[in-house]
């Protein structure tokens, strides 16, 4: 039987754990302690209030729904799911909470009466009940949810496929109705057609997030997952990196833009087409040859990008950038240098994309050149273990004839 408050017994046995307890805790820490506790509280919400400090999926003015609130039909369909088990939890709650309220008030002890309540153990009809009903409400909820998985995960006919790679730290598409057709960071897509995407992953896992279009997936090395979009509306829909994947995971954003059908078809057929580097002269021949002499050729593609013994203008560009005939020969002696490494971001018209790398920077001279003078103060990577781009030590004329180069790279040419 329990004592009642009060009763001689229990305050003696409180009593008796208190000495330890005053031993190992003097005074001056035991009255220290919530105020301590409340310095750290309010030092941790004060850094909420950092000017500095750069946030994963905000972009000035910051507007909750517009990142959140669902435009395309399986972020809808998600959403919809997400509101009905949200109802029903709710309720589940609410009923919950009033049963525990009513049983506090109902049968809290009273002191005006000594007894105890009488004692009960089990009962069948009731334990039925509450096992019966919460198995009830999940199959209800079970109903929806796999019709909208197997919805998610039911092949398409006629679909736009892309081919999405995650690499620290951006995202590489390849579009495979589109012959050669490959960009980076930015995916544009046709309104009015459902877009399959295959994922995988070059390095670690990351995972394709675009909250307007569709729920997250993770992208797996070693893997293909699969995502579908598909919007009615034209515009353009932030995303980023929604799994930590080291170093600049909050740096690895992404954009979709969804064009109408024709207007999709013509920047897919522009962008598909080799740029022509050919017959470039003056301070855009130099940065064409320094994107040889850099070794930038030894990490991204252009596609088309040729620089040719047969073309004099790359030739006095090579001179002109201090190198003598027979080191010449040597760059050139297998035939034309194209730029056709994977390890980076495909330039193919570069200019066309309005952000680089990772979709941090808006696409602006200013920004090209202080990405190219220093990407790692730009961006954190991990570059002296192969993850991002390093330092390349670039002189300001160089970087100023590499940005006059990588501006010829647009369809507008
Ligand atoms: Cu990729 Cu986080």
């Amino acid at each position: 039987m329990r004592s009642r408050p009060g009763a001689g017994p229990k305050q003696l046995s409180r009593r008796s754990t208190s000495p330890r307890a005053a031993v190992e805790q003097p005074r001056p820490w035991r009255v220290l302690r919530p105020r301590v506790a409340g310095i750290g509280l309010l030092a941790l919400a004060l850094t909420g209030c950092v000017q500095n400090a750069a946030q994963t999926e905000v972009e000035e003015p910051f507007r909750v729904m517009d990142y959140l609130e669902p435009v395309g039909r399986y972020a809808i369909d998600a959403d919809r799911l997400w509101n009905l088990t949200l109802l029903v939890a709710i309720a589940i709650f609410v009923l919950v909470q009033a049963l525990i309220v009513v049983a506090l008030l109902r049968f809290r002890e009273r002191d005006d009466d000594g007894r105890s309540p009488k004692q009960i153990h089990g009962n069948p009809r009731l334990e039925a009940l509450w096992t019966v009903i919460p198995a009830l409400i999940l199959a209800a909820v079970a109903v929806p949810t796999v019709r909208t998985i197997f919805e998610f995960a039911r092949p398409v006919e006629g679909a736009l496929e892309i081919n999405v790679t995650g690499h620290q730290w951006w995202w590489e598409y390849e579009y495979l109705q589109y012959e050669n057709l490959t960009t980076a960071n930015i995916m544009h897509i046709p309104t009015g057609q459902d877009v399959v995407l295959r994922m995988t992953s070059a390095d670690v896992i990351h995972s394709f997030w675009v909250p307007k279009l569709a729920g997250k997936q993770d992208v797996v090395p070693g893997r293909t997952t699969m995502l579908k979009l598909y919007t009615d509306e034209p515009g353009e829909y932030y995303g980023a990196c929604g799994e930590f994947c080291g170093l600049s995971h909050a740096n690895m954003r992404l954009r979709v833009i969804a064009h109408e059908p024709a207007e999709f078809d013509r920047w897919a057929q522009a962008h598909a087409e080799p740029v022509d580097t050919a017959a470039v002269t003056g301070q855009v021949a130099d940065g064409k040859a320094l994107f040889v002499t850099k070794e930038c050729v030894g990490c991204h593609t252009i596609r088309g990008f040729q620089l040719s013994g047969d073309d004099p203008e790359d030739v006095s560009a090579l001179r002109r950038l201090g190198l003598d005939q027979e080191r010449i020969d040597q760059l050139l002696e297998g035939g034309p240098v194209e730029a056709t490494a994977t390890v980076g971001p495909d330039l193919t018209y570069f200019s066309d994309r309005g952000w680089f790398a990772g979709v941090i920077f808006a696409n602006t001279d200013e920004n090209l050149r202080a990405w190219l003078e220093d990407p790692p103060a730009m961006k954190p990577m991990d570059w002296e273990q192969g993850r991002g781009m390093p330092p390349l030590g670039l002189q300001p004329d160089e970087i100023d004839a590499l940005v006059a180069f990588l501006r010829t790279l647009t369809v507008q040419r």
